[in-house]
């Protein structure tokens, strides 16, 4: 039996009670498998290779980290196609090596999520191979969504929805004997058939799952595509237009969805030590979030809105204030997320070249500054950018291939991290390894984990001085934040607060120098500010941290 992780910074067998709530605060450093670090030479990121470099993780100071999907899988959409939910594929390593693993992030103090995969299968699932061997109206196809096609002879599929990646949403399959041919449903790739979740076989087997990596010993899940189980009866059309934030859709963010989170609360909160669930839920509206993280329901829910946002000071207050009042009706506080491994990678977003560094470094203040939890992915603490000359011939994201190349996809934010070294692999794999799985810039030694470490300005050890800074400022009602600065200010780039536990922020999103008055002790800044007494001029895309005694605290003004 696995000992439960000490936070860093506690002894180990120290009293539980400064871990209640652990998550509320906790920052959860996203590891893309395939790309973290290969250990044996195959060009792939393997548990053996997370496990080698977990010293990278402690020594940055992050308090858990999520593993994207590590099960068997035939990999059609890079491991969320699970053909056995309990078993780790071998491009990845074996259940061993997970053991070994999880056993080793919690003697440093780390706690481990794991990706949970529940709205589709692999085709190549036992249930699914079963399924087609079987005939319509088996209780095999029962299991997944399988249905007569439309038209005279149902060669079309069965209503209008189409895959997320492109194309329809239903594939059509030859009857096993001379039965009628039925469509399947996958509103992602055809090898990622959705599941039936009104049959109670779908129901017992994920929770068995649950807990199955729960008795091993893990402290929650990444739950994906959390809005999308529950289908409307009878698959009606989708109407043309934005998601309806009613619950409307016939196939997002069904009020049932509910249902299924609120038995896997249950499921969690019959194992000691807070385990928890963070919901992958691309829905309409703030509200429509906070039913997510209602106190029976998930713990957190990735923050889109605020993933989505650009280097604008207005937008971004707008996105924080609707966060805090929208999850403080359910008693919560906000996720918040720069980049994971489906989105373009924010240093590209926010800008080109050194610019677009300068504003992911101001990003990372002013994000580890806001109260509640923060999820960083792999290499947001190098200040990687986006690939975006990536060869043709070397994408492998099924976005590219449904798309027939006309939307270039996610691989340029998954290429694999650089860790040593002047030239690629970068010390990605061990010597003589096969090249990668995606190729790497030539350009990223200076970028390396090893350089970046000796380098005292580098983007490495900024965040590696805000996560340590960061470990002071979790009392006083949870840092509730205070806006110094006011919503004209930001219209100029602006954002200034302070928290009820002494952090202060200040960020210069505009294109001209704003000057804050910064009583107290600075503490850390991404760049060169000028100090005059108790002043910072901050330049555009600057952000500076300060400590503000409480005594000071309703005193300071912009
Ligand atoms: C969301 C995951 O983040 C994404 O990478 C994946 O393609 C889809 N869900 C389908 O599982």
């Amino acid at each position: 039996m696995d000992a439960r992780p000490t936070p860093p910074g506690r002894t180990p067998g120290a009293p539980a009670a400064a871990t209640v709530d652990w998550w509320r605060s906790a920052v959860i450093y996203q590891v893309y498998i395939r790309s973290f670090k290969d250990s044996d030479g195959d060009g792939i990121g393997d548990l053996q290779g997370l496990r080698a470099e977990l010293g990278h993780l402690a020594a940055l100071g992050v308090d858990a980290v999520w593993i994207n999907p590590f099960y068997t899988s035939p990999m059609v959409d890079a491991g969320y196609d699970v053909a056995d939910h309990r078993d780790v594929d071998p491009s990845h390593g074996t259940l061993a090596d997970f053991k070994e693993l999880l056993s080793d992030a919690h003697a440093l103090g780390l706690r481990v999520l794991v990706d949970i995969v529940p709205n589709h299968t692999s085709s190549q699932h036992a249930w699914f191979t079963e399924a087609l061997q079987s005939p319509p109206g088996s209780a095999a196809r029962a299991r997944y969504h399988f249905h007569p096609g439309a038209g005279d002879d149902g060669a079309h599929p069965p209503n209008n929805w189409r895959s997320v990646f492109g194309g329809p949403a239903w594939t059509r399959v030859p009857a096993p004997d001379s039965g009628p041919h039925e469509w399947y449903l996958h509103l992602f790739t055809p090898g990622q058939p959705d599941l039936n979740w009104e049959n109670p076989q779908v129901h017992a087997e994920f929770e068995d799952i649950l807990r199955f990596w729960l008795d091993l010993g893990v402290d929650g899940f990444r739950i994906d595509v959390a809005n999308a189980m529950i289908k409307a009866p009878g698959y009606p059309d989708m109407v043309d237009g934005p998601d309806p934030d009613d619950g409307s859709s016939p196939c997002w963010d069904r009020d049932d969805v509910h249902r299924i989170h609120q038995a896997w609360r249950h499921v969690l909160d019959s194992y000691p030590d807070q385990r928890i669930a963070v919901a992958e839920a691309w829905v309409p509206t703030v509200e429509r979030l906070a039913r997510y993280l209602r106190p029976d329901e998930l713990h957190q829910a990735f923050n889109f809105d605020y993933l989505k946002a650009d280097w604008s000071a207005a937008g971004l207050r707008r996105i924080i204030d609707d966060c805090l009042t929208g999850l403080a009706v359910v008693d919560t506080l906000p996720t918040w997320v720069l980049s994971n491994h489906d989105v373009v990678r924010h240093r590209s977003r926010f800008g080109d070249g050194e610019t677009g560094l300068r504003r992911a470094r101001a990003a990372a203040l002013l994000m580890l500054a806001l109260p509640g939890s923060a999820y960083i992915y792999q290499g947001d603490e190098l200040g990687l950018p986006e690939v975006t000359d990536l060869p043709d011939a070397a994408r492998q994201d099924p976005i590219w291939h449904h798309s027939a190349g006309a939307v270039r996809g996610r691989d340029g934010c998954r290429v694999p991290l650089p860790w040593y070294g002047d030239a690629p692999p970068f010390g990605f794999g061990p010597p003589d390894s096969t090249s990668p799985w995606l190729p790497q810039p030539a350009a990223w030694g200076d970028l390396a984990v090893a350089a970046q470490s000796i380098d005292p300005g580098s983007t490495l050890n900024l965040y590696r001085a805000a996560l340590q800074l960061r470990r002071n400022y979790r009392g006083a009602r949870e840092g509730r934040l205070t806006w110094r600065s006011s919503t004209d200010d930001a219209a100029s780039g602006l954002l200034f607060f302070t928290r009820s536990d002494g952090l202060a922020c200040a960020v210069n999103m505009g294109s001209a120098p704003h000057s804050v008055v910064t009583p107290g002790r600075r503490l850390l800044a991404n760049g060169a500010v000028t100090e005059d007494a108790d002043r910072t001029v901050l330049p555009p895309d600057t952000a500076v941290w300060w400590h503000v005694d409480i005594a000071d605290r309703e005193e300071v003004v912009g």
